[in-house]
């Protein structure tokens, strides 16, 4: 067991009980045996799972996330959290990419089989203002969170993916059959500009004659804290989800923490489980 999973058993406790509801302030978070309904491989380590969750899936907004108790790992009992792909009255879905021990078990996993999940965690994305243009922005699996708002906009904008190479984009058909406009920048021109998504973004930006946008992005923080600075240069709202190492996913162990400004005390501590992950980008205190 790693140290930050050792420290973190405690908060788990809780968590392992089998109980129907664990309260989070005044927002229940439910905790469900679920039934593997669809396991299906997507494009390269990118996988999608769906999960028999009629508790949870008629609860989650989008943007908020579910945390997956990896099955039959002895030595990783934490839980792996990752945004609500697809939602309904019957199910939630995870597209997930396998990165180490917990999503290789929890990639091994057949239809059929069942895992613990809670949820809906974090607040997620904000309604999209209206008026304004709504403009995505999805590094690599990011691009998951990006899916439920969509889906029930009317006001179809444009969405930037940006990756490594053509495998690490993720949805770009999708949202060209909801009627988006699809930018895609990959750093080895495997698909699309090759460049960072930032230069694209830029060039587009540039094309404009107002700023009438609202961002919501969900990837890398690198990635997330160049779109932050230039919604403060060009004064328009970027509503940016965090990705942080979370051990209990519920506000209690603070391992997910980061700076937010504060105008009285200068800043303060934030958790991204439990206050964001989402985050306008005026909110967030960049480390130097
Ligand atoms: C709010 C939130 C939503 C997420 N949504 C998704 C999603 O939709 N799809 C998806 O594929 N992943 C998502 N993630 C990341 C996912 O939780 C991690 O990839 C997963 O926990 C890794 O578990 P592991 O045991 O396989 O990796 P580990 O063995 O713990 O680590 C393997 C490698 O992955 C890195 N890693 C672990 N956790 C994270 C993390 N949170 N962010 C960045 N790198 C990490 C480690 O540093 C290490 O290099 C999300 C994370 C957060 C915080
Ligand atoms: S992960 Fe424990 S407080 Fe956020």
């Amino acid at each position: 067991m790693t140290g930050t999973e050792t420290k973190s058993c405690f908060f788990q406790f809780f968590l392992c009980v089998k109980c129907p509801f664990v309260f989070r302030g005044i927002q229940p978070l439910k905790q469900e045996q679920t039934r593997i309904l669809e396991h299906r491989h997507e494009q390269a380590d990118y996988w999608v799972m769906q999960l028999s969750a009629p508790g949870i899936g008629p609860e989650v907004r989008p943007g908020q996330f579910i945390g997956l108790q990896a099955p039959r790992l002895d030595n990783a009992v934490l839980r792996r959290p990752f945004s609500v792909y697809r939602a309904d009255n019957e199910s939630v879905s995870i597209l997930y990419k396998v990165v180490g021990k917990g999503t290789a078990a929890i990639n091994r996993l057949l239809p059929g089989e069942t895992i613990d999940i809670i949820g809906p965690l974090g607040n997620g994305f904000p309604e999209a203002t209206p008026g304004l243009t709504p403009v995505r922005i999805g590094g690599g699996y990011g691009a998951a969170a990006l899916q439920l708002q969509a889906r029930t906009l009317q006001k179809k904008g444009t969405v930037f993916f940006g990756g490594r190479t053509a495998s690490d984009i993720l949805c770009a058909d999708e949202f060209k059959a909801l009627g988006w406009t699809v930018e895609i920048a990959t750093e080895d021109g495997s698909v699309g500009s090759r460049g960072l998504v930032t230069d694209t973004f830029d060039r587009w930006l540039d094309e404009r004659s107002d700023t009438d946008i609202e961002l919501f992005a969900c990837g890398p923080e690198g990635m997330l804290r160049a779109f932050g600075d230039r919604a403060v240069d060009r004064d328009f709202k970027a509503w940016l989800s965090m990705d942080r190492h979370m051990a209990c996913g519920v506000g209690a162990c603070l391992t997910c923490v980061i700076k937010k400004n504060d105008p009285e005390k200068g800043w303060q501590w934030a958790r991204c489980c439990k206050d964001g992950p989402v985050f306008e980008s005026r909110e967030i205190a960049w480390d130097e």
